[in-house]
Parts: C-alpha cells; sequence; structure tokens
C-alpha cells in the first residue's frame, strides 16, 4: 500500500461563488502544515478551477477537474480537454463519477477519458461503484466488470497517477450512518486490488491508490480509514464547509 494518504474534496456544485472558493482555498492552505502524510486535493466545477489555483499556487496542495472530454479539440461543444484543465493549472481529474454515468457515461466513454487524462500526465480519480448490494453478492461482478472495462488498455507507465475511487452509490450523498462499514470496505478493497492487479500487473497495483467515498463525514473517517484497507477518501457534501473538510483530513494524518 502507498505510504501517503490522500483526501480529495469533490465540490461537486455546492460551492460556486469564486469568493467563497478563494477563501476556501486560503484557509485550507493556512492549516496544510498541520496535514502530515496526507495529500489533499480540491475539485471545483470548471469555472472555479483557476481561482483555487491561484489561491494554492506554491503550495503542496492540488486542485483537479470534476471530469474531462474524451475528445483532444474540435466540434465538441460543452465539452473541455485534459489540455484545458492543465492550462488552467488542474493535476487531476475524476473520471466516471456515478453522477456523470447518470447522465450517460457509459463504460466505454469512461475508459478513452481515462487514457485521455493518463496521456495529458493528468491524476486520473476513476470512480466506480454498485447500485446496491444483496445477499446474492452480484455487486462483485459489477464491480469486476465496470473496473476491468476502464482499465483495459490503460498505460501501466502511468499507474503512479492512478487513484480508484470506490463509491458505492447506495452510500452516496447519505449520513455517516448510512456510509459502508469498515470491514466490509476492507473486503471490496481486497476485490479492487486483485482486479487492478490482472488488469495492469502487480507491480503496477503497488502505485495504484485506493480510496473509498459516499458519506465520509468527520463522525466516521477515523474507524474507515483504521479498518477500510484504504489509502484515503473522495468527499462529497462534507467537504463544502471548510471545518468538517478538515477534521476528516486530519483524521487522516500518519
Ligand atoms: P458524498 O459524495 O460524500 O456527499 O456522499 C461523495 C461523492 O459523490 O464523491
Amino acid at each position: 500500500m502507498r505510504k501517503r494518504r490522500l483526501v480529495i474534496g469533490n465540490w461537486k456544485m455546492y460551492l460556486k461563488a469564486p469568493r467563497a472558493a478563494k477563501e476556501f482555498a486560503r484557509a485550507l492552505r493556512r492549516h496544510s502544515a498541520a496535514f502530515a502524510g496526507v495529500d489533499v486535493a480540491l475539485m471545483p466545477p470548471f469555472p472555479l478551477i483557476p481561482v483555487v489555483a491561484e489561491a494554492l499556487r506554491g503550495s503542496k496542495l492540488e486542485v483537479g477537474a470534476q471530469t474531462l472530454s474524451a475528445y483532444e479539440d474540435g466540434a465538441h461543444t460543452g465539452e473541455v480537454s485534459a489540455e484545458m484543465l492543465k492550462a488552467l493549472g488542474a493535476s487531476a481529474v475524476i473520471v466516471g463519477h456515478s453522477e456523470r454515468r447518470a447522465e450517460g457515461e457509459t463504460n466505454d466513454d469512461v475508459r478513452e477519458k481515462l487514457q485521455r487524462a493518463a496521456r495529458a500526465g493528468l491524476k486520473a480519480v476513476l470512480c466506480i461503484g454498485e447500485k446496491e448490494r444483496d445477499a446474492s453478492g452480484d455487486y462483485v461482478g459489477f464491480l469486476t466488470e465496470q473496473l476491468s472495462s476502464a482499465l483495459a488498455g490503460f498505460p501501466k507507465a502511468s499507474a503512479g497517477k492512478l487513484l480508484i475511487a470506490y463509491e458505492p452509490l447506495w452510500a452516496i450523498g447519505k449520513t455517516a450512518a448510512d456510509a459502508m462499514k469498515p470491514a466490509e470496505l476492507r473486503e471490496t478493497s481486497i476485490l479492487i486490488r486483485k482486479v487492478v492487479a490482472d488488469a495492469l500487473g502487480r507491480e503496477a497495483l503497488a502505485r495504484v491508490a485506493v480510496l473509498y467515498g459516499g458519506s465520509v463525514e468527520p463522525e466516521n473517517a477515523p474507524a474507515l480509514i483504521a479498518g477500510g484497507d484504504v489509502s484515503g477518501f473522495l468527499v462529497g457534501h462534507s467537504s463544502a464547509d471548510v471545518e468538517p473538510f478538515l477534521s476528516i483530513v486530519k483524521a487522516c494524518r500518519l
């Protein structure tokens, strides 16, 4: 397992005003001396990337985007390419978030986007997760297919920039009480690593980080990081305010 921990704030459309984004980034920066062993990144909506990048410039904190285009350029109204994101100061991007998949993004789109991010040298946070779990264990096949489909043809040399965020849909946007329990997460993390090893090889696996997302809050972060066998979290609603986000980062300190 990678030694450093990672906490990524997925702002979704919670933070909208440039001023609020700037204040948040500055506050985070002021506290960053206390982030021992934890890499922290913020993923604002596209228009806020430059403001956050500017506020974090010269620090170790990173800024990323919530999605990217599968295309490089051309007639693609509304799309934003990997190179454009880099030019705005982004060093990372979320790929295949369930809220994008719900808007029609397919496994094939996710694979294309993941490779596009890798080719551009962006860190890619690949999201996977099942809609539901029942006793029949169908989620195992679902996750295996979702992950192996996304990783087909992924360049092994980019494994160090690949992060897999396991986000079960049934746990997203709820409360700590509805989130996954550490023991279940540990089992799923083992499954994810096996699929990554099958797809990219054991050597690459050692460089891939596995994160958890889905109602991570200050209340459940300590138990999930202690017992979940993950390197950190992709945080949604608890990243919309500085205080809860900071508590989660601190819970991940080494
Ligand atoms: P949540 O969202 O923390 O609000 O559940 C996580 C995510 O969707 O990335």
